[in-house]
């Protein structure tokens, strides 16, 4: 008789243990072994959160390399069926080897589970006939569970799914997220019901007023926000470095539709545009996807979105300031273009109206379509094409965390007809629609990816520009590590071409998040390392660094509603002389849009406890000592660029943390 020593791992997290009989089954290369109960039930705490049970498991003789696991747990009698979630099975085997075998999911049911050793391993290198068998029947479950739906035509497709708890359990939110989510939901809204402001129609009488909502739910930089939200250099700042830094282009030559004159923005002949062009002091910023979009009707009144240009200089003190502002895309006379020369309350309303399109640009276009959904279309086309056992999978799956459940939780309660977005922004409602079908048309492969989508834009070598220098390096830093991991499993590209798991992966990707649209230079088709690298960096990129970017600043900046309404309830000026701090209180939303709005935004700004940040790895899915070593690698390269982050925020009046890999999480999760 030989003997295999088997170690069971229970995850350590809330109501992962057990107390039904639990059983193993060893297979081999050379054979099998009996299924053995790994402990009982007089011995539970062997299977209690956090530990570890062992048994030893003897065979005739030895049954070779082993290929997998099969694991099941029976109900006794009197104790009914429970979830267990065990991380995994580590196995001696008589030759000395150590083989570890991950599960990282929930086991609900009494039906076997198989589970493979850890060693990566893809399609065509897949001998076994049992290890075989069992990666497609894998698949086969995995698309039953994971089923593609169509929110709305035009849009990416997304997880099938009618609540949460019709998600698959290794896709849902741990107890603690969940309880937290729900707490912060919950005491927003009793807070604002007892102050008797989530129903009220009225409009705000004192911009001070709006102080009181939450007065005790600030960040140190909304209230820095508050004290200068009038100001253009915080207006030009926040192109750069606030939750929107991806519209913002360097402008070589105006739009036609955007006559701006030097007599306008240089009256005493000080510089000419084409001069200032030309040394690249000229930036643009257009919100033409928001032009024609149907807007809201709130508390029964009618709400204006307009979809604004607005040109910005940079200054010699190397500031980004506001020099000109068209509030609709057509130009005409009662369109006027407002100046910083113009009267306060003009200029200041024609910042707000700019401020109020970047809502619903920002909300719907920069972070709604292009981190939530696509981020949704990756994991789900993950789930639905890769093993466990594929390298693509131990890469990419800790990146998907919460994803479905937050965007399910997104489409119900901010989206849907009675949704907080739909009800109290401009853009709700059927214009929501129009907005994101025409942004998801303009979503190139070459914009989402940081290095190409600054040089695109012409931003790079603004100074103070944050989000660049941070994304750059990030990027930079995840795509050293994917590089090592893939070069590890892929020594040339015709073993890319030949993966037929990871063709099926980009090509559902390609079909279903960007709707086969070959001019978004989306690949169909994989066919280089090279390609495969920079396709899977883009995925973590836009996962944690980019959703970390875009999301993470909503409270600081739109906490203080005046500097971002999420609509507006007067038309825009049609003649400049005529505005007052009175058409500025009357123009911004009722008191119950602004206070539903910013309890949303407020709890879509929170960490969870149980936030995993930007290069952990709690469940080891890798067992390889290669890309074992290349995570502590990525580790130490994302610490260096945390510790470089914060020296360089200690000179900034306003420090630029969002990109911080100790705050990025692993995946879009909030
Ligand atoms: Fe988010």
């Amino acid at each position: 008789m030989v003997n295999y020593y088997v170690t069971m791992f229970t995850a350590n997290r809330f109501a992962a243990i057990t107390f039904n009989n639990v059983f193993i089954k060893l297979v081999g290369t050379d054979g099998e072994s009996e299924r053995r109960l790994l402990v009982n039930f007089r011995r539970a705490s062997a299977f209690a959160q956090g530990s570890m049970s062992r048994c030893t498991v003897s065979c005739p003789s030895s049954i070779g390399n082993l290929v997998l696991v099969e694991v099941d747990k029976k109900p006794l009698p009197l104790f009914p069926e429970d979830s267990w979630f065990p991380s995994k099975v580590e196995v001696k085997s008589p030759e000395g080897d150590i083989y570890t075998f991950p599960i990282y999911r929930w086991i609900t049911d009494s039906e076997v589970h198989r589970f493979r050793e850890g060693t990566a391993l893809r399609v065509f290198e897949d001998g076994h006939p049992y290890g075989r068998y069992n990666r497609d029947l894998e698949l086969q479950h995995r698309k039953e569970d994971y089923h593609w739906d169509v929110y709305a035509e035009g849009l990416p497709h997304c997880m099938k799914a009618d609540d949460p708890l019709s998600l698959p359990c290794e896709v849902r939110f741990s107890f603690t997220k969940r309880t937290e989510f729900n707490f912060t939901a919950y005491t927003g809204r009793a807070e604002m019901q007892l102050k008797g402001l989530a129903d009220s129609q009225r409009s705000w009488t004192d911009i001070d007023d709006i102080d009181e909502v939450f007065c005790f739910r600030q960040t140190e930089l909304s209230e820095y926000v508050q004290r200068h939200w009038k100001e253009d250099a915080l207006f030009g700042y926040q192109y750069l470095n606030g939750v929107n830094p991806m519209l913002i282009r360097r402008c070589t030559a105006l739009p036609k539709n955007f006559p701006v004159t030097d007599q306008m923005v240089f009256p005493h002949g000080q510089s000419s545009l084409s001069d200032e062009m030309e040394r690249g002091n000229i930036f643009l910023c257009d919100y033409k996807r928001l032009d024609g979009a149907q807007p809201n009707t709130i508390n029964g009144k009618k709400q204006y979105l307009m979809a604004p240009l607005v040109l910005l200089q940079k200054s010699p003190d190397d500031k980004l300031m506001p020099i000109a502002i068209q509030l609709k895309q057509e130009p005409a006379d009662d369109n006027p273009i407002f100046l910083p020369t113009d009267s306060e309350y003009d200029w200041l309303l024609a910042k707000i109206f700019v401020r109020s399109a970047d809502f619903s640009e920002h909300q719907l276009n920069v972070h709604l379509l292009r981190t939530h959904l696509l981020a949704e279309v990756f994991a789900v086309s993950l789930l639905r094409n890769i093993p466990m056992v594929h390298p693509l999978y131990k890469l990419l799956m800790p990146h998907t965390r919460y994803t479905m459940q937050i965007n399910f939780l997104a489409r119900r309660t901010l989206i849907s007809e009675d949704g907080v977005f739909t009800k109290f922004s401009a853009s709700g409602g059927e214009g929501m629609i129009t907005i994101l079908r025409k942004s998801l048309s303009s979503v190139t492969y070459s914009s989402l990816c940081i290095p190409e989508d600054i040089a695109e834009r012409g931003m790079g070598s603004i100074s103070n520009y944050y989000y660049r220098d941070d994304g750059l390096r990030l990027w930079d830093i995840i795509y050293r590590f994917v590089q090592g991991i893939l070069d590890f499993y892929y020594k040339d590209d015709s073993e890319v071409q030949q993966d037929s798991e990871l063709q099926m992966w980009i090509l559902d990707i390609f079909e279903h998040g960007f709707l086969s649209q070959a001019g978004s230079g989306i690949p169909q088709r994989l066919t280089t390392v090279t390609a495969l690298t920079k396709f899977v960096t883009m995925v973590i990129f836009t996962g944690s660094a980019q959703h970390a970017a875009v999301n993470s600043g909503q409270y600081d900046y739109s906490g203080w509603m005046p500097n971002a309404p999420s609509s507006l309830k007067l038309p825009p000026p049609t003649k400049k002389g005529e505005s007052s701090e009175d058409t500025i209180l009357k123009t911004l939303p009722d008191v119950n849009a602004t206070v539903w709005i910013m309890a949303a935004l407020w709890l879509l700004s929170q960490q969870s406890s149980d936030f995993v940040s930007l290069g952990q790895y709690p469940e080891d899915h890798f067992s390889e000592e290669t890309p074992c070593d290349l995570i502590r690698e990525f580790q130490r390269e994302l610490d260096g660029l945390s510790a470089a982050i914060e020296a360089r925020n200690n000179h900034l009046e306003v420090p630029y943390t969002y990109m911080d890999p100790e705050e990025v999480e692993n995946s879009v999760a909030i």
